[in-house]
């Protein structure tokens, strides 16, 4: 964390929950946000798509910001079952996160598709959060940076900017695994994203654009990890679907 990127929770809510789970837990959040101040993060929920509208009307007002978990790279057309960037700003979204792991591999997303997305997202007037991050098995063949840095080449958007970009950071064998990238293990490949950054878009941008970590964050390791130089925030799946853990990840960044 630094003292001149604020961080960032996002919550991944992926495919879980139903109207009542979407209402309680975003009324919840809503509420103990409006309590604070001046809070020290922004934080963001991504339900799922059918919820989205509901969860607007809820934290209406309150500080907490909706995002979406995926956008289609075109405004509208004949692409059936798919949501465009533009309906997605309609219903009250700032945020959409693309390229997450889950869709690389359940859809076969590739870095070009993942890049269109995020300048779609970006054109709409949203904030991307670009998903990049390593297989256990490009770790264990020591290959972790090379794969982030040639996902961050080929996913990041054109005119990213610190603005309407966020980088998540997010180890797949650490997605809902309860196994956690160390400290050290983090801030060396954030570490190593910022520098790629600053080759790509510049170091004043890159030193102002949020990197998150995402991969079994909870309110147990959340502190130490959004501690380290180059972690600016949390993406955070299972921990998000508990007002009270997400809360108190939120509290450890701010
Ligand atoms: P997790 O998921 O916190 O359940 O590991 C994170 C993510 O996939 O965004």
């Amino acid at each position: 964390m630094s003292t001149t990127r604020r961080p960032l929770i996002a919550g991944n809510w992926k495919m879980n929950g139903l109207k009542k789970d979407a209402r309680q837990l975003s009324s919840q959040l809503a509420k103990r946000m409006a309590k604070v101040n001046r809070p020290g993060f922004d934080m963001v929920v991504c339900p799922p798509f059918p919820m989205l509208a509901l969860v607007a009307d809820v934290i209406k007002g309150s500080g907490v910001k909706l995002g979406a978990q995926d956008n289609h790279p075109q405004v509208s057309g004949a692409h059936t079952g798919d949501t465009s960037p533009a309906m997605l700003k309609n219903v009250g979204c700032s945020y959409a996160i693309v390229g997450h792991s889950e869709r690389r591999t359940d859809h076969g997303e590739s870095d070009a598709l993942v890049k269109a997305k995020a300048e779609a997202a970006i054109a709409a007037g949203m904030i991307a959060i670009v998903c990049i991050g390593e297989t256990l098995k490009q770790r264990k063949a020591g290959r972790a940076l090379s794969t982030n840095r040639k996902q961050l080449q080929g996913s990041l958007p054109q005119a990213a900017t610190a603005k309407n970009t966020v980088i998540a950071y997010e180890p797949v064998w650490a997605i809902g695994t309860g196994e956690v990238a160390t400290p050290a293990q983090a801030q060396e490949v954030h570490g190593a994203i910022r520098a790629e950054l600053e080759k790509l878009i510049g170091a004043k941008e890159a030193a102002k654009m949020r990197i998150l970590y995402g991969g079994s964050m909870k309110p147990g390791n959340a502190g130490e990890l959004i501690a380290l130089p180059d972690v600016d925030g949390g993406l955070v799946g299972g921990a998000a679907l508990n007002a009270a853990d997400f809360w108190a990840i939120a509290e450890a960044a701010g």
